[in-house]
């Protein structure tokens, strides 16, 4: 079965392909010429379906199956913020280093050294008749340093629960058992068997 991403982000784009083994999988851009999808659903799920919709009409063949994922970090300290605006945190255009570096900066604002936070994902998939959600949560602790270089994004600062490491520490294996992205994909994965 082909199935389309709906996203360019090389971590993503890793770790669904690693989490997906059964099936082809193919970045959009790979087929037609990136362009910008202005996500401005009210939350994660809208997101996902937004970007998996927008780039199931760019394509234009009614025989694909895209899926999409929206992502992102919510911290209790800052009231749950970043959510949704994780990716543009530190303004359009951030690095994911520029947002890692002012997340930590807000939080040591706050004075303190860590926080409760959960990551969240939702999946989406389109086809030419259906559109489908599922989400993935993964709870952790976030400290205001940086450690390793695993894993992307936000991850050198996430400490899962009952671990003592940061997901930039723990290897591939760890972060795919834990993830919120695998969560999600466990679910999408019934689905895509379905269609
Ligand atoms: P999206 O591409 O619009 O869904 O944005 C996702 C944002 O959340 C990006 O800033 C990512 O770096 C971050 N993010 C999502 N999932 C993860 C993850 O598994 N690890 C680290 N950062 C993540």
């Amino acid at each position: 079965m082909k199935l389309v991403l709906a996203t360019s982000n090389k971590g993503k784009v890793r770790e669904i392909k690693a989490l997906c083994e059964d099936f082809e999988i193919i970045p959009y851009s790979e087929l037609i010429d990136e362009f910008e999808i202005v996500e401005d659903g009210d939350d994660f799920k809208e997101n996902a379906l937004i970007k998996a919709r927008a780039v199931f009409k760019a394509l234009n063949d009614e025989n694909v199956i895209v899926l999409a994922d929206d992502s992102g970090i919510s911290v209790d300290i800052l009231d749950g913020k970043p959510g949704i605006y994780s990716a543009r945190y530190a303004g359009a255009g951030a690095t994911d280093k520029d947002n890692l570096h002012k997340l930590i900066d807000a939080i040591k604002e706050k004075n303190v050294k860590s926080s409760s936070a959960h990551y969240t994902a939702a999946i989406a998939i389109v086809t030419k008749e259906s559109q489908y959600s599922v989400h993935g949560w993964m709870h952790v602790e976030v400290i205001t340093k940086a450690l390793g270089d695993k894993g992307f994004g936000y991850d050198p600062m996430f400490i899962p629960l009952g671990y003592d490491k940061t997901l930039g520490q723990l290897d591939d294996e760890t972060k795919k058992r834990l993830s919120h992205r695998s969560k999600a994909l466990n679910l999408a994965k019934i689905i895509l068997q379905t269609l």
